[in-house]
C-alpha cells in the first residue's frame, strides 16, 4: 500500500524486490530525456494487487508499480555477448489512488537515496500512460504473463499495440 508523508509526498517503497516481477525491457525508450546508455527496466507489482488482477483483469485501488532502472553491460567476467544488469540507476513509481489524486493515477521518481517524492506533473508521465497503456494505465502489452489474463476479462485495449495509437 502507498504511504505518504504529512506534506503529501510518497514515501519510498521498500522491499519491492520481493513483489511479483512482471517483465524487463532493455533500452526501451520512453522517458522524456533518455540517457545515451541503454538501461534495463524491471517492473514489479505487489502480490495482493497481482492476485486481484488475476481474478478480474483490473487493478485494485492502491495498486503500486515500480519500474526499476539498471545499467547494462556486455563484456564482463566470462560473458562475451548479450547484456547483463548492473547498478541501480533510479526508479519510477506509479500509484492508483482514487481518493487522493483527481486523475486517479500518480507518478513519482526516486534516485539512489531519496526517502520521499512529490507527484510529477501530468505531462511528464500521466499522459503517455493514459494514451498508450493497454490496461488502464499499465503497459500490459509488454508483460507477457498478464496479457492473456486481461484478454480473458476483456480489459485489454488492442489498439494500444498500434504505433499510431492516440496521442502519438
Ligand atoms: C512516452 C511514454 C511514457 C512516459 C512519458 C512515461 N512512461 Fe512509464 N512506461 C512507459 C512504457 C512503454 C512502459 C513499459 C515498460 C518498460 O519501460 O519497461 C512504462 C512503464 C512504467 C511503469 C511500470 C508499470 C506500468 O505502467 O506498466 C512505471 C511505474 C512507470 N512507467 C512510471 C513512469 C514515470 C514515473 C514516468 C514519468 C517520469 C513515466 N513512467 C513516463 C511509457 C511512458
Amino acid at each position: 500500500m502507498p504511504q505518504y508523508s504529512a506534506d503529501n509526498k510518497l514515501l519510498r517503497p521498500d522491499g519491492y524486490r520481493e513483489w511479483i516481477y512482471l517483465s524487463s525491457g532493455l533500452g526501451m525508450n520512453y522517458s522524456p530525456s533518455p540517457g545515451d546508455h541503454e538501461m534495463f527496466t524491471n517492473v514489479f507489482v505487489p502480490q495482493w494487487a497481482y492476485q486481484s488482477f488475476l481474478k478480474s483483469g483490473k487493478w485494485p485501488d492502491k495498486t503500486m508499480f515500480i519500474v526499476e532502472e539498471r545499467g547494462s553491460q556486455s563484456r564482463g567476467s566470462i560473458n562475451k555477448t548479450g547484456h547483463f544488469q548492473t547498478d541501480f540507476m533510479g526508479m519510477g513509481v506509479e500509484v492508483k489512488d482514487e481518493s487522493r489524486f483527481p486523475e486517479k493515477w500518480a507518478y513519482f521518481n526516486f534516485g539512489e537515496d531519496g526517502k520521499s517524492a512529490s507527484v510529477n506533473p501530468k505531462a511528464a508521465c500521466w499522459q503517455c500512460h493514459e494514451d498508450h497503456a493497454a490496461v488502464e494505465h499499465s503497459f500490459v502489452q509488454f508483460y507477457p504473463t498478464l496479457k492473456p489474463v486481461a484478454k480473458k476479462f476483456g480489459t485489454y485495449k488492442q489498439a494500444a499495440e498500434n504505433v499510431e495509437a492516440k496521442g502519438n
